[in-house]
């Protein structure tokens, strides 16, 4: 297990960059162009381990994946009903995204999958993907574990008799939660008749803006609604080459870093800026940080820009409601920049952030505790006092990507040395986060 340590308090953050490719688009791109009715290049990919789960997962089902270049891919799509049974147990590692996405597209076929993980991903929840699958007629078994009634991984999804459809249904969601959303959708494209799905607040919407592009009937009938009704379609989704842009929730740690670090300036190019995904730049914005987005323009169905930020005084906030939601994975960044703020932070329906790849609740206090901060845990949320006076510390990630980059983020502004333990886990999201820190002017190594 390695360590990262970052001298804090030196000098400006100053530079262009970019970033990998965003995580949840690339997961969507290679599973889509994998079921679509022909070859397609997928490009952008961040090279991260999470998205590299799902392409090894897509390569055991049979599907032919060839390596194009850095971040390309060229994907044989041959159809949903070209996949076969593989041999084993299929491992998604550390990412959620692949074991409830994968579930929807595994729950319609006739043969059976087992899907896993490492032990942080056998520990999150998955009667939220496996209920909705069974109403539609799937067959999803899993674990007991932590939780009486939950089910954990490895799931055992799939088997259906030869000849037969999952159901189309209509779910309302209790959590707003874009994994479960498209392990539902996933679904669809082979069941019989249309599916609904409705969700608490709205939540990332990748999946239905790649869908659209590649063709799919589904449409979006209210906010926090969609339905696919795959009635009179003849079930091809189109095989188009698909860019994966960089990834906000990767360029959030650098924007964080900017508005910290006094006399900063970066630039970020090619950047995704879905709306669903960008409360971090709002709430960034109401701390008082500067972030320009410039040049917008629309790939693949998905907005994106370039990121222009300036350091600046920061101050508390409140973050709460729907811009929890389109910030849900930048919390424990913006908990780490409350602590410099000037005035309290309250962060407030966050529950779903104690079932991320740790307790990101408990987490990030552990977190900012060890450099000096004064933080209440609270069972949906956090309120962190803010007020500066922090100091170097060490900092264990809890196996847990966005805890480790955000305790780095919070160190750069800290005078001294602070060390950040067990750090490998970095590279699921943002391979090349420290050199491009480094290439910024941190010192960090
Ligand atoms: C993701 C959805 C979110 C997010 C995760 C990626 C996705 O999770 O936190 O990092 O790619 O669909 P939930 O669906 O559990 O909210």
């Amino acid at each position: 297990m390695s360590s990262l340590i970052v001298r804090g308090g030196t000098r400006p953050l100053a530079g262009a960059v970019t970033v990998p490719g965003d995580k949840s688009i690339g997961h969507r791109a290679v599973i889509f162009a994998a079921i679509a009715d022909g070859p397609a290049r997928v490009r952008g990919l961040s090279g991260g381990e999470d998205n590299r789960r799902t392409v090894a997962i897509l390569r055991a089902l049979g599907v032919a994946i060839e390596d194009d270049g850095p971040g390309a891919l060229r994907v044989s799509g041959r159809g949903l009903d070209a996949l076969l049974a593989a041999a084993g147990e299929l491992d998604c590692g550390n990412s959620g995204t692949s074991i409830r996405l994968l579930s929807g597209l595994l729950a319609s076929r006739p043969f059976v999958s087992r899907l896993g993980g490492d032990e942080y991903l056998r520990a999150r929840p998955m009667r939220r993907v496996a209920e909705p699958l069974r109403q539609m007629g799937a067959t999803v078994s899993g674990a007991t574990g932590k939780k009486p009634g939950e089910l954990y991984p490895p799931l055992t999804v799939g088997g259906l008799a030869p000849g037969k459809r999952l159901s189309g249904i209509h779910f309302d969601s209790p959590v707003a939660s874009a994994q479960v959303k498209s392990a539902i959708l996933l679904a669809a494209l082979a069941a019989e008749g249309p599916t609904t799905v409705v969700e608490p607040a709205r939540s990332r919407d990748h999946t239905e803006r790649m869908l659209a592009a590649l063709g799919a009937p589904l449409e979006r009938t209210g906010d926090r609604s969609c339905t696919l009704d795959p009635r009179g379609w003849d079930r091809r989704l189109a095989a188009r080459d698909l860019e994966v842009p960089g990834d906000l929730s990767s360029a959030a740690f650098l924007l964080g870093a900017c508005a910290l670090v006094p006399g900063s300036r970066v630039t970020i190019s090619n950047v995704g800026v879905n709306p669903t995904r960008t409360g971090v730049l709002d709430v960034l914005a109401q701390m008082g940080a500067t972030i320009d987005v410039e040049g917008l323009v629309q790939r693949g169905g998905e907005p994106v820009a370039e990121l222009r930020g300036r350091a600046a005084p920061l101050r508390g906030v409140e973050v709460a409601g729907e811009l929890t939601v389109r910030a849900i994975d930048e919390l424990p960044l913006i908990a780490a920049l409350a602590a410099h703020a000037d005035g309290a932070t309250t962060i407030r329906d966050a529950a779903e952030l104690r079932v991320k790849e740790s307790d990101r609740v408990a987490a990030t206090a552990a977190m900012l505790r060890a450099l000096g901060a004064e933080v209440e845990e609270r069972p949906d949320g956090l309120v962190i006092a803010g007020g500066g006076r922090l100091r170097p510390g060490r900092v264990d990630s809890h196996g847990d990507h966005r805890i480790a980059m955000a305790g780095a983020i919070c160190a750069l502004a800290i005078p001294g040395e602070t060390r950040i333990d067990d750090v490998d886990n970095i590279a699921t999201s943002f391979p090349g986060f420290a050199a491009t820190l480094a290439e910024l002017g941190a010192e960090i190594g």
